[in-house]
């Protein structure tokens, strides 16, 4: 680490992301198809309609993008009912979640970024030089309210929650969700981290956190087209909340944090019903054919909301991580989380989710 670099850099370890394709290929020499079930990415691409609208834009790349987000925007507002003043923007959501640490946390203050959840939490914390707090979750996998209202210090300007939560799956229950909002105070910014709410509204009764906002509470709710509308590549993530904290992240906003191109495509997704549809479907029939086939191997898993399932392989997990990698197939170890006997593995194509179940079978029968 270079002298001069800010000392609470010294406790940030980089996000270590899912490896892309073409680095196992080079890495590996792999020449066939390479299955990439490790990052929670959409398994049929991006939306036809944002494709085809990114292909018509492309003449217009020479300008700098609409930094108001005016189509975008307006759509957003439509669709889910909310003012324009209430949305938030960002180069992925894990961008508006650095915003939301610029904005609200003093050096030194805290932010609850709970175990075994979505690392970028703490990633954010670090860089802001925070102090970040990290409470149990449940054993089931979900997010600790219970335990989070514990543990919380007096300095705590932030709670990040997962719901479903990454890397687990699994969903707070609804009622720990109004009885956490009833009693937690008022001086904290409650962030709702909803990256997976398509596929968790889908499967089940979704929890609506909007509420709180109605009522004027220091809540942000995040969202983000990296999922089920299949742009991650293009980086797009948004937000809800009130009117007065949105004035406060504005401020920490870079100008043109959304470029052109991620603006044309989200927009167009959001009217394309039918991919959405397809990409529930295509999900609901990976997640019921994958637990069938843990349940018949006798694998342990966690019951998942989302795109992708926790799979536990004990003291064999490295093996079949590197067996799965050899063999084409990338999963994600969860060692960064501190969980080194389980595997997650997104949610693809049927043929995607043969060939990884197939792979473990010759494992481990
Ligand atoms: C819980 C959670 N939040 C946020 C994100 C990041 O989303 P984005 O691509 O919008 O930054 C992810 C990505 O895996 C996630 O799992």
């Amino acid at each position: 680490m270079h002298p001069l670099a800010r000392w609470k850099l010294r406790s940030v370890k980089p996000y270590v992301p899912g490896k892309p394709i073409e680095e196992v290929a080079r890495e590996l020499g792999i020449k066939t198809r390479i299955y990439k079930l490790a990052s929670n990415e959409n398994p049929l691409g991006p939306s036809p309609k944002a494709i085809t609208a990114i292909k018509n834009a492309l003449n217009h790349a020479s300008f700098y993008p609409d930094d108001s987000f005016y189509y975008l925007k307006k759509k957003i507002s439509e669709k889910f009912n909310v003012c324009e003043d209430q949305i938030l923007f960002g180069n992925g959501s894990v961008e508006i979640m650095l915003q939301l640490a610029l904005a609200f946390v003093n050096p030194g203050e805290t932010i609850i970024a709970p175990k075994h959840t979505f690392i970028m939490y703490k990633v954010v914390g670090n860089i802001i030089g925070a102090n970040v707090l990290e409470p149990d979750i449940h054993p089931d996998g979900y997010v600790d309210l219970d335990n989070i209202l514990l543990t919380m210090p007096p300095d705590t300007k932030i709670i990040f929650i997962a719901n479903p939560n990454n890397p687990t799956g699994n969903m707070i229950p609804q009622e720990h969700i109004e009885r956490f909002m009833e009693q937690v105070r008022d001086d904290v910014i409650i962030v709702f981290d909803e990256a997976y709410y398509e596929y968790a509204s889908y499967f089940t009764h979704f929890p609506d956190t909007f509420k709180y906002i109605k009522e004027g509470r220091n809540v942000v709710i995040l969202r983000t087209f990296s999922k089920i509308y299949g742009l991650a590549g293009l980086r797009i993530g948004y937000g809800f909340t009130t009117p007065q904290i949105y004035e406060a992240v504005r401020k920490t906003r870079l100008p043109f944090n959304l470029n052109s191109m991620a603006q044309i495509a989200a927009t167009s997704a959001l009217d394309d019903e039918e991919h959405v549809k397809r990409t529930l479907k295509i999900t609901e029939e990976g997640l019921r054919f994958l637990t069938s086939e843990f349940k018949k191997l006798g694998l342990k898993y966690v019951p998942s909301f989302t795109n992708f399932i926790m799979v536990r392989f004990g003291d064999k997990t490295k093996m079949v991580y590197d067996t799965l990698l050899r063999n084409g197939v990338v999963t994600r170890p969860l060692d960064p989380y501190g969980l080194h006997d389980w595997l997650r593995v997104s949610i693809g194509t049927m043929e995607e989710n043969k060939k990884f179940i197939n792979i473990i079978k010759e494992i481990t029968g």
